[in-house]
């Protein structure tokens, strides 16, 4: 979602006369998206901003955004006092106004909550694939997540704006977009219609020249049948759901309010994989929840196992404030969440490299997407479930779909070779 932003910003300000600069010692302006899901993510954009503080000097003006932003107001003056802008997820469209009007010495603080409108213009810089964001905020509160508080309640972009948008990013050479939210699924649930995510999904199907059709982040609580059915009935959707599991044990989910149980989770996998039987199924795991015991934990371990999931991403609980969890004891020891961490990483760097291998010998259909930097004689796309492709080729591929028989792979990236017919 910062990616997404950002992305956006960048358009908004080059519009305005700005330009994107690679080396900060050229800024006039230094703007940071700061992530605040976890601990590590925040003492992250805090230190690049003080990295970055000898800059002030010069004049350049200082912009902190996003989550972290929002999360702590001004106290972050507390830790990055010489910034100058303090600007939350729902009011980055006015930066490009503000900058505009700055005089040095002025601190503005733009945070808190407010229905504000999505910033609506395609980023140009752009190969052939999109994020478009169609919902902000969570509604679900899981206990130890931040995100409801740093970016407010959900908010589901219009139907109409969203189809406008990807009619003109197709017109202007898109090919593939990605949906997103924190959780596509709760799309429409703040309308006052009967309009949902699959309302809405199969609503883009219709757009002429779209060639694939993605979506992030599932929740699976809501990720239903009517769903996956639709997924399954269209060539264009993308085989991949991403859909956290977080715990395998019962009661650390209660005490994470997923509100699901490990059954329905499973039920939600299996459903996924009887309707499309080659879809990637990838996931968050979260180790050292507070309370969880080391029969919790084996039962995560047990469900990673059973289910095999094509990748996961595995995060060590971190307390973050105002969630329901810091009230809770932060009790599974630093030492214990890493062992827990590296013992998933690596069951399910196995699991990985056995589903990957058993694409060798199979075709994909891969939608070309760039030339690769490091060896320009290899095209680099994505097959249907989401996963990187690299072929070598010398002709223009670029926006194709192109049939790649699967020889290998390497660092989550098959290899392969061009079987010929070109879409
Ligand atoms: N500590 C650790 N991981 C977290 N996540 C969200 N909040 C926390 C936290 N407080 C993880 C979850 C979520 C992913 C985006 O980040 O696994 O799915
Ligand atoms: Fe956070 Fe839960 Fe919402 Fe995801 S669904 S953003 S984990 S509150």
């Amino acid at each position: 979602m910062n990616f997404s932003e950002s992305e956006r910003l960048c358009e908004l300000l080059e519009t305005s006369g700005w330009r994107e600069t690679k080396n900060p010692d050229q800024a006039g302006l230094i703007i940071a998206f700061g992530c605040s899901v976890r601990q590590k993510a925040e003492n992250r954009v805090i230190s690049f901003l003080k990295s970055h503080k000898y800059l002030k000097e010069k004049g350049t003006i200082f912009c902190l955004a996003g989550c972290t932003a929002n999360l702590h107001k001004e106290k972050i003056f507390n830790y990055l006092p010489f910034l100058d802008i303090v600007c939350g997820p729902n009011h980055i469209a006015e930066i490009p106004e503000i900058v505009d009007n700055y005089s040095p010495g002025r601190i503005i603080i733009k945070t808190g909550e407010k229905d504000s409108p999505f910033i609506e213009c395609i980023p140009s810089k752009k190969n052939i694939t999109i994020m478009i964001p169609i919902t902000k905020g969570c509604n679900n509160f899981c206990s130890y997540c931040v995100v409801p508080m740093a970016r407010g309640k959900l908010q589901s972009r219009k139907p109409h704006s969203i189809i406008e948008e990807i009619k003109n990013a197709v017109e202007q050479g898109i090919k593939a977009i990605t949906l997103l939210g924190q959780n596509v699924n709760e799309y429409g649930k703040d309308f006052t219609t009967d309009y949902d995510f699959s309302d809405l999904v199969c609503e883009i199907l219709k757009i002429e020249n779209l060639m694939r059709i993605g979506f992030v982040t599932s929740h699976p609580e809501d990720t239903s049948e009517k769903l996956l059915s639709i997924m399954a009935q269209n060539k264009k959707i993308m085989k991949h759901l991403h859909i956290p599991l977080q715990s395998g044990s019962d009661k650390i989910l209660r005490d994470m309010n997923r509100k699901y149980t490990v059954e329905e989770f499973l039920q939600v996998v299996e459903t996924a994989r009887r309707l499309m039987p080659e879809i990637s199924i990838t996931s968050d795991i979260m180790v050292g929840f507070p309370g969880e015991t080391k029969q919790d934990f084996e039962k995560t371990l047990s469900i990673i196992k059973e289910v095999r999931f094509n990748e996961l991403f595995i995060f060590k609980y971190s307390p973050r404030p105002m969630t329901k969890a810091f009230e809770l004891p932060d009790d599974v020891s630093r030492e214990e969440k890493e062992h827990r961490h590296r013992i998933i990483l690596e069951t399910q760097k196995e699991i990985s490299r056995e589903i990957l291998s058993s694409f060798i010998g199979k075709a994909c259909e891969v939608l070309v997407e760039r030339r690769s930097i490091k060896n320009p004689l290899l095209l680099i796309g994505k097959n249907i479930q989401g996963i990187p492709v690299t072929f070598k080729n010398n002709q223009n591929l670029i926006g194709k779909i192109v049939n790649v028989e699967i020889t290998g792979y390497e660092e989550g990236i098959l290899f392969g070779k061009v079987n010929g017919e070109y879409l």
